[in-house]
């Protein structure tokens, strides 16, 4: 993929036209606190109408690469743009939706004087609030609510509604800092189909997560965050890789042979349980025979579903070592 230039005095047309036509693209971005590296190095393109899932564990970064991409916090150094504008632009902010991770609204003020002053903020005519507020409110299922008051809602209700306001205006790329992080089952799942509403309008969504079965079930592609660094990025077959694992149940093998078994793929030891990553099926007869021959009782062979999870994982122990 073209990048866009990183000299705006001098754009390439080409470049700047792929710029215009992604969501967001950032090149070496970087954030620093002090002596803290909040983001380093974040490279990354989100398409227009695609659902990108930023995933990573707890203070890897995601906060503050939502927060850079609404011009919330100023880079320390490289670039972004978001719907084709540098990042802190005006005019495109008034496209984007935004839902913190913290927030909190006036508990004296009602469901629907909440989304009104954000309709006011966003500089919205008032002739069209009324219409965007129902729709918001019956996106987010507080239609019944609208007029009680925030101080009464749960903490999962208080969510919808910051989901409700970053709805409005029909903005054209939503960025969600962990929407689900109060909700119960239902209420993720009625996050999902939000989502899937978005996406079939072609809105782009930028959701924040570390529930990674909420990002494998909704995510067109993702980028996996940690200390500030991307680990890795692409669609979720890319992401797991195409070959499957296998699982072997074995004993008696001789200390010292295991080590040898490593050519069939990556070994995981977790005793009597041996896993194969990366091993294509048609040699797990022949991985069988080896074990059978080094001396080992084989009591289960298994195929082995990898799920993002196990991956994850595996990812941020590469990282470590
Ligand atoms: N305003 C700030 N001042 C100082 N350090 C900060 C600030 N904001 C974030 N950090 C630090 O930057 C790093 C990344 O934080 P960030 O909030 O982006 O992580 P996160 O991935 O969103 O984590 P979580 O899953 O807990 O929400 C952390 O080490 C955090 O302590
Ligand atoms: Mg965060």
């Amino acid at each position: 993929m073209q990048r866009p230039s990183t000299d705006r005095s001098d754009p390439n047309p080409i470049e700047a036209a792929d710029a215009a036509s992604l969501a967001v693209h950032t090149q070496d971005l970087a954030k620093r606190y002090g002596k803290t590296v909040a983001l380093s190095g974040l490279t990354m393109s989100v398409r227009r109408a695609e659902v990108f899932g930023f995933l990573g564990p707890n203070g890897a970064g995601k906060t503050t690469a939502v927060k850079l991409l609404v011009g919330l916090a100023h880079p320390t150094a490289g670039e972004a743009w978001v719907l084709g504008a540098p990042v802190g632009d005006l005019q495109t902010r008034r496209r984007l939706g935004y839902l913190p991770e913290l927030f909190r609204y006036q508990g004296w003020m009602k469901a629907r004087e909440v989304l009104g002053l954000h309709c006011e903020l966003s500089g919205m005519a008032r002739s069209e609030w009324k219409a965007e507020i129902a729709s918001a409110l019956e996106l987010v299922g507080l239609s019944e609510r609208a007029d009680d008051k925030v101080e009464g809602f749960s903490k999962g209700m208080q969510q919808r509604l910051g989901l409700g306001v970053a709805l409005l205006g029909r903005p054209e790329l939503v960025l969600l800092d962990e929407p689900t992080s109060a909700l119960d089952p239902v209420g993720r799942h009625d996050v999902r189909e939000i989502i899937r509403t978005l996406k079939a309008r072609g809105t782009a969504v930028f959701l924040n997560s570390h529930l990674l079965s909420e990002v494998e079930q909704i995510c067109d592609r993702l980028a996996v965050v940690d200390h500030g660094r991307v680990i890795a990025t692409g669609t979720m077959a890319q992401i797991l890789g195409q070959d499957g694992a296998v699982r072997v149940r074995v004993t008696g093998l001789p200390a010292g042979s295991r080590a040898g078994l490593g050519e069939f793929g990556n070994l995981e030891d977790e005793g009597e349980w041996l896993t194969f990553r990366g091993l294509p099926s048609e040699r797990v007869p022949q991985l069988v025979a080896e074990i059978v021959r080094q001396g080992g009782r084989v009591y289960a062979v298994e195929p082995r579903h990898e799920t993002l999870e196990d991956r994850f994982l595996q990812l941020l122990k590469e990282q470590d070592q």
